[in-house]
Formats: structure tokens, C-alpha cells, sequence
């Protein structure tokens, strides 16, 4: 049977983790994934986690099944954490998922079940891995006009001039906060013109928000996710944990339909529960416990949002280091971006030829398309990645 199968393209970012391993050199720089990384090149576990997970350990005593949507009490305190008051509660029906990719998959299912001619608008660049699951699920994507190659600043024009061509019955995908691949990201006036334009054609927005407290801070990362929700009568909103709890391999995640009454929240929720029985049953819980452990515990809480604090700060450190080193090599300011942009990516907007060159000459790893890990540099390597850059042209 299965010598019909073909074989997959290899997921690019993926890929990288591989090649990057296989490779001897000492001295080589993984600017690949999207995992947060010390200065000491650790992904630790954050202190909290650790802390919730002794306390879990002691009292839990029972792994029965959960419900299909996982705890409500993780519903609850994602919902408080990414929406804030933004909505009423009773307007939001909510699952957990495994992972901010399990809550994009079963995002786009519930679409595709409501509206299967649902044309789904997606920048250009997005996460590779939006338009994978789109083509696998067999849903037409349009893609908008997002980064400026100039500027390596978002093209606002023409995401609004295509933004415009939407209709009622599609989806616009939009990244809350620290746009993946590119870091650069709409500023809050600038979402005011995004939901007009919502409002406007009538498309329904879909929001992926996977690097709340990475970009300015907790709740001003959530700033313009809370904008459009309260704003449009009905959104999708798919939450990750993975990077703000450091639980990458716990799968930990929600996917949030918020409606414009709450008469409807009932169908949005049995809807989540039924796609959840269909495609895995009950969700992961020991991630999303540690999260609700964490988010309702005024001193589990604090500690977590310190720590996060100190992770958003050493990427920012790390940007404004890598900036300052490209002006001093290159005497100009044309790498000024990379203090702007936001998050833990940065397009640094080169060819994938000079991608291939800084890996084959000097170690550097990153994504084909010039996306580069913030995290994964160091106060040791953000110079020698600046030489590496100006050494190669760029
Ligand atoms: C990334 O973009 O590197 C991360 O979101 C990890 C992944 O699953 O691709």
C-alpha cells in the first residue's frame, strides 16, 4: 500500500536543526529554530515550571482523562492572559491544544467546516508552516503584501491595498505580535486601519499569537490581538505557550472563537470539543496544568513574568548589540532595522546564495529566506556574525 506514498519537501526549518547538528565545527552559530537559548546557548526550563511541576508532582493524584477542551480552569487564565477584559467572557469558547500549531491545525478545520470556499489571507512571508497546513488541508490561500525589502519595515500600504480586496466569508491571518519570519510588525494605528478594513469587507480575522512577551512586554504584546477582538464580531485566535513558559516539547497551546454574542458561544464550543475528539481526543494536559498552576499563583506568577522579562530584554540587548556592531563595520545605518523589529526573529533581507555563504563559510545557520534566531546569539557571537555579514556584502 504504501509505495504510493510520495515523499514530503522537508520542513526548511526543520531541516536546519539537522544540519546544524551534523556539522563539526566548533565554532558554528544556530540562528535556525525558533527556540529561546541563553548566553550559555541552554534552553532552560524557566523557574516557575520547574517549581509547578515539584508542586504537581506531590499532589496530583490522578492522570484520568480531562475534558475534550482540557481544563477549564486553562481556559480561563489563557483567556485573562491574552484577552484580558478585552471581550465579556461569555462571548469566548475555548479549547486547549497540543501546541500554538495543534491551535492554527484545528483553527483552520473549524474554518473550513463553517466556509469550505473560505479564501484564507496570509502575508507574504508567513511561518512556512501556515501555508503547509493550508495546502494540506486543500484551502485557497491569497497572499497580502506584508514586508518592505527597502526598509525591511512592513509594507503597510500594500498590506492594506490587498487587505482590501477581501471579502465576507475569508480570513485574514494575522501574527498578534512579533511577526514570524520577518519581526517587523504594524504599530497600534496601524491596527486601527487593519480592522477598519476588517469591518469594512467583512473578512473574518484569524490571529496567531505565539511570542506574547517577547516583543515590548506581556500586555502590550496582547495590545493589538485585544484591539481586533473587541472590535470585530468574530475572530479565531490561536495562543501558544511553548515560548513565553519555555515548554516547547510539552505541546502546549488554546485556540480561542470569540463571537459577537454570547449566544453562540455554545456552537463554537461544542464545535472545538468535537474537532478535538476527532483528530486526537482529549488534549495534552501536563503543559497546560503547569501554565494554569503558574497564571493563578500571585507568586508562581511573578516569578514567571520576571524571568520572561529578563528573556525579552537579553533578545533586546542582543538587537541593539548586532545594530550598533553593523553601524560601527559598515558606517551606516542601513542594519538599523534589526533594533526595531521585535520578537526573536529579524529577516536580515539577503539572497539565500549569501544564506548558503555565511553557513558554508562560517557556520552560521539560518532559515533560507535570511530569518535569524535573535535568541541564538550571544555577546561572543553578535560580532563575529556582524564581520561574517559585512565580510559577505551584504
Ligand atoms: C519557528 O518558527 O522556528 C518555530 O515556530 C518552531 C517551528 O515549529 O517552526
Amino acid at each position: 500500500m504504501f509505495e504510493t506514498l510520495k515523499a514530503q519537501p522537508a520542513d526548511k526549518i526543520l531541516a536546519l536543526i539537522q544540519a546544524f547538528r551534523d556539522d563539526p565545527r566548533a565554532d558554528k552559530i544556530d540562528l535556525g529554530v525558533g527556540v529561546y537559548k541563553d548566553a550559555s546557548g541552554l534552553t532552560p526550563v524557566m523557574r516557575a515550571v520547574k517549581a509547578a511541576e515539584h508542586r504537581l508532582w506531590e499532589a496530583q493524584d490522578t492522570k484520568a482523562y480531562t475534558g475534550l477542551a482540557g481544563d477549564p480552569a486553562f481556559s480561563d487564565a489563557m483567556i485573562a492572559l491574552v484577552l484580558g477584559d478585552a471581550v465579556p467572557r461569555d462571548t469566548v469558547a475555548a479549547a486547549a491544544m497540543p501546541g500554538g500549531t495543534g491551535a492554527v491545525r484545528q483553527a483552520f478545520e473549524m474554518i473550513r467546516m463553517a466556509a469550505p470556499q473560505a479564501r484564507v489571507f496570509v502575508s507574504d512571508p508567513t511561518w512556512p508552516n501556515h501555508l503547509s497546513i493550508l495546502k494540506y488541508l486543500g484551502m485557497e490561500t491569497v497572499p497580502y503584501r506584508y514586508f518592505d525589502e527597502e526598509t525591511r519595515g512592513v509594507d503597510f500600504d500594500g498590506m492594506i491595498a490587498d487587505l482590501k480586496t477581501a471579502r465576507k466569508g475569508d480570513v485574514v491571518l494575522l501574527h498578534g505580535c512579533c511577526h514570524n519570519p520577518t519581526g517587523a510588525n504594524p504599530n497600534s494605528g496601524e491596527w486601527d486601519t487593519v480592522i477598519k478594513v476588517l469591518l469594512d469587507t467583512g473578512a473574518m480575522p484569524m490571529i496567531d499569537i505565539a511570542y506574547q512577551g517577547f516583543g515590548d512586554g506581556l500586555q502590550e504584546d496582547a495590545a493589538a490581538t485585544r484591539q481586533i477582538a473587541a472590535a470585530v464580531p468574530e475572530c479565531l485566535i490561536a495562543a501558544s505557550c511553548s515560548k513565553n513558559f519555555g515548554i516547547y516539547r510539552e505541546r502546549t497551546g488554546i485556540l480561542m472563537a470569540v463571537s459577537a454574542d454570547a449566544s453562540a458561544r455554545g456552537l463554537n464550543q461544542d464545535t472545538l470539543a468535537f474537532l478535538n475528539r476527532q483528530n486526537f481526543s482529549f488534549p495534552p494536559d501536563h503543559g497546560a496544568r503547569l501554565v494554569t498552576m503558574i497564571l493563578t499563583d500571585d507568586a508562581l506568577r511573578a516569578d514567571w513574568q520576571a524571568e520572561l522579562e529578563d528573556v525579552r530584554l537579553s533578545m533586546l540587548g542582543l538587537r541593539e548589540q548586532l545594530a550598533a556592531e553593523l553601524r560601527r563595520l559598515s558606517g551606516s545605518d542601513r542594519f538599523a532595522f534589526l533594533a526595531q523589529h521585535r520578537g526573536m526573529f529579524s529577516r536580515l533581507g539577503t539572497t539565500s546564495d549569501m544564506v548558503e555563504k555565511l553557513r558554508a563559510d562560517h557556520g552560521i545557520y539560518m532559515v533560507g529566506d535570511s530569518r535569524m534566531n535573535i535568541a541564538g546569539l550571544n555577546a561572543t557571537t553578535v560580532p563575529i556574525l556582524a564581520k561574517a555579514i559585512i565580510d559577505a556584502g551584504i
